[in-house]
């Protein structure tokens, strides 16, 4: 199940979506009914899941779309079973997130009540682990809690998921029925793959500043020598986070060039005074590799305080995306 929530973690959720069904995923799992409906046509709809909290009042509209839907309440269960259509329903147990997810004491009649409407099918029944890469104790224990509660359902649980990305790659003997793999895919967080994503701009301007010269926003970088500064056309608005003041580097010319002052909304200022020839135009990678040199979506969480996931989809929307095989 190859999860392309958030506009495919950033990357496009139509491409990535082709792209893990090319790889073999069978399913597609999303946030929201509009992520749903940008997948329609890629697999049949009831192999989309649409994983998100949704209200009772979304009912209508989840069922007009033919997904599968994530409930975790009664409430929703009854509002998306009101209908004419057989709604396939994911029922969603907490074993421990505390996120969505009925409690374990609760599934068991929620699964009944899903099982006896004439307008649901249980066709799933899944839980998410809180802690898959971190913590082996408690995903174990969520892991436990959660067979144990399948053993007491009382009806068939369906197409039975569990892992993400970080357990599928720790504990294969989790599988189940399916894994949800997200951030694996674009090939991050899981050894041996390559991210699928580079971010590169460009250098707009170049200019040498004098010793004590000071750069950008709060005047928060002095220069300690005479230096050459080059200003890169991506800010805070595409997604270069303003944690990212003074920390870190870009690649330009295959070296690396410091990330110098504070983060405006349209533009980073890098030194370039051991880069030769940096001029205007030329490519400047944030995420990627030049020449040698790489920097990882994992370096840049580094950089600025966060994580890949948030890393990559706050990359915004007037960074245009363009694929290639
Ligand atoms: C419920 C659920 N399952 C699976 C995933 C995929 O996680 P990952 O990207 O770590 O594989 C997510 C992502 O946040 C999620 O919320």
């Amino acid at each position: 199940m190859a999860v392309v929530k958030a506009n495919g973690y950033g990357h496009g959720a139509v491409p990535v979506a082709r792209a893990a069904i090319r790889g073999g995923a069978t399913w597609l799992a999303v946030a929201t009914l509009e992520e749903a409906r940008e997948l329609t046509g890629l697999v049949h709809a009831e192999r989309i899941l649409v994983m998100g909290g949704l209200i009772p009042a979304q009912a209508p509209a989840a069922v007009a779309g033919g997904f599968s839907i994530g409930v975790s309440s009664f409430d929703l269960a009854r509002a998306l079973g009101d209908g004419d259509e057989v709604v396939p329903v994911h029922l969603k147990i907490d074993t421990g997130m505390g996120r969505f997810g009925a409690v374990p004491d609760e599934a068991a009649s929620l699964a009944r009540l899903i099982d006896e409407s004439p307008g649901l099918r249980l066709a799933g029944t899944w839980t998410h682990f809180a802690s898959a890469g971190t913590d082996e104790v408690m995903t174990r224990v969520q892991f436990d809690r959660f067979l144990e509660t399948l053993a007491g359902l009382g009806v068939d649980p369906g197409l039975r998921h569990a892992c993400n990305s970080a357990a599928a790659l720790r504990y294969p003997e989790m599988a189940l029925d399916a894994v949800r793999a997200g951030i694996a895919l674009i090939g991050c967080e899981w050894p041996g793959t390559s991210p699928a994503m580079a971010l590169r701009s460009v250098v707009t301007h170049v200019k040498t500043v004098a010793a004590g010269d000071t750069v950008g926003y709060g005047a928060i970088w002095a220069a300690p020598v005479r230096s050459r500064v080059a200003t890169v056309a991506i800010g805070y608005a595409d997604g270069v986070f303003r944690a990212r003041a003074n920390r870190g580097h870009v690649l330009v010319r295959g070296q690396q060039a410091p990330l110098i002052g504070a983060v405006s909304m349209d533009a980073i200022t890098i030194d370039v005074t051991v880069v030769p020839g940096v001029e205007v135009g030329d490519v400047v990678t944030v995420i990627g590799s030049d020449g040698d040199a790489r920097i990882t979506a994992e370096d840049v969480a580094g950089w600025s305080g966060t994580i890949s996931y948030e890393v990559l989809t706050a990359i915004g929307p007037r960074v245009k995306r363009r694929y290639s095989e």
